[in-house]
C-alpha cells in the first residue's frame, strides 16, 4: 500500500517511515510543490485532519497526518498545541527547549510530569477520517541528556527506561513511543478493514 504523509518535518518523517516499514510512505513535499500548511485548529485532532485533508485533497491518494505535542501538568497542559511554536513562531528545538526549563524552573517536581501525545489523521475517502491515538508518560529533566532524537525528547526523561528519549536510537524510541503507540493502532485498523491490502 502507498501512503502520502503531511509532514515537513523531516524528524518525523524518519520515524514514521521506521515504525511503517512495510508500507510505502510518500511525503507530500515530494508529489506536491512546496506548501505551507497552516495548523490554525486548537486541538490535536483538528491540526491532524486539517493536514491531511490538505494531502488527500491535493493527491486523492490515502493520506496520513501526525500532529504532536508536549503536555506538562504543571505548566496547565503547555505547550501542548503550541509545541512546535512555545518561544515563538519561528522558534527553533534548542529555543523551545530553553523557554520549557525556564518556565519550569523553580517549580516542584511533581510539575515536571509530562506526557507526549500523538494524534494521527488519516483520510482514505472524501468524507471520511479516522483518528488514532498515542501517549506516553514522562518527567521533564533539569538539563537536556542525549543526543538523538528531535524536539523535546533530550529533556523527556522516559521513567520504564531511566533515559531520555534522545538517550535511546531511534529503534528503542520506536518501541515505546506516542508516535509508536498511535501507529499502531493505525495499523490494526489497516489489518481489520482489509486496506493494506
Ligand atoms: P507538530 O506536530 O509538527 O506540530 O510538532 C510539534 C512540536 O512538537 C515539534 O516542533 C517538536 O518540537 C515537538 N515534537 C513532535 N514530535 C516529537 C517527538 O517525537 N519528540 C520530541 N518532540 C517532538
Amino acid at each position: 500500500m502507498r501512503l502520502v504523509l503531511a509532514s515537513g518535518n523531516p524528524d518525523k518523517v524518519r520515524e514514521i517511515k521506521e515504525i511503517l516499514a512495510d508500507i510505502e510512505v510518500l511525503p507530500l513535499s515530494s508529489l506536491v510543490d512546496k506548501i505551507e500548511i497552516e495548523e490554525s485548529g486548537l486541538t490535536f485532532r483538528e491540526n491532524a485532519y486539517i493536514k491531511a485533508r490538505t494531502a488527500f485533497e491535493l493527491t486523492g491518494l490515502p493520506s496520513l497526518a501526525d500532529d504532536t505535542g508536549l503536555v506538562v501538568y504543571g505548566l496547565h497542559g503547555m505547550p501542548g498545541v503550541f509545541s512546535s511554536r512555545f518561544a515563538g513562531e519561528n522558534a527553533g528545538y534548542e529555543e523551545n527547549r530553553r523557554k520549557l526549563l525556564e518556565a519550569l524552573r523553580g517549580l516542584p517536581h511533581s510539575a515536571r510530569r509530562a506526557y507526549f501525545i500523538c494524534v494521527i489523521a488519516f483520510i482514505e475517502k472524501p468524507g471520511g477520517v479516522k483518528f488514532f491515538e498515542g501517549k506516553v508518560e514522562g518527567f521533564i529533566t533539569e538539563k537536556p541528556r542525549g543526543q538523538g532524537g528531535f524536539g523535546y525528547d533530550p529533556l523527556f526523561l522516559y521513567p520504564p527506561l531511566g533515559r531520555t528519549f534522545a538517550e535511546l536510537s531511534l529503534r528503542e524510541k520506536n518501541r515505546v513511543s506516542h508516535r509508536y503507540r498511535a501507529l499502531s493502532k493505525f495499523r490494526g485498523y489497516l489489518n481489520e478493514s482489509g486496506i493494506s491490502r
